[in-house]
């Protein structure tokens, strides 16, 4: 369960009660997570033992695959403001707090996977912590 949390938690899903997400989108952020955890030589239980790890490069590197796979982060590197909003919108989140979350995150900048992690730590902050 643990996992699922977790894995729910970084693609920006609460855990329970999301009739917008449809089983593509499941799916699709599933395998984003497997392709992603592959190419960064890990495993579930690393990924989510070291979730809060700022300093793991390994870890930051996923963090930033996953953007880039979902179009959150664009080719140049940078937060794709329309692909987070719809992204976003898919969730139980209300719109005035999309539009908090993307204005407070839109700039986040950083060098090579020090962006995925800055970009995940931005967002998380309006998630209620564990
Ligand atoms: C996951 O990877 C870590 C670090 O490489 C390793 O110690 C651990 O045994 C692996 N766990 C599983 C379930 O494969």
């Amino acid at each position: 369960m643990k996992t699922i949390v977790i894995l729910f938690a970084i693609s920006f899903v609460a855990v329970l009660g999301h009739p917008e997400l449809t089983d593509e989108d499941i799916a699709k952020h599933k395998e984003h997570h497997e392709s992603c955890m592959n190419e960064n030589g890990l495993n579930e239980s690393t990924v989510v033992n070291k979730w809060k790890d700022d300093n793991d490069e390994k870890l930051n590197c996923y963090k930033t695959c996953l953007l880039k796979k979902s179009g959150t982060m664009n080719a140049d590197g940078k937060i794709d403001v329309e692909v987070a909003r719809a992204n976003l919108e898919k969730k139980d989140i209300a719109s005035e707090k999309i539009e908090e979350m993307i204005n407070a995150c839109k700039d986040v900048t950083g060098t090579g996977c020090e962006m995925g992690r800055d970009v995940f730590k931005c967002f998380m902050q309006f998630y209620p912590q564990e």
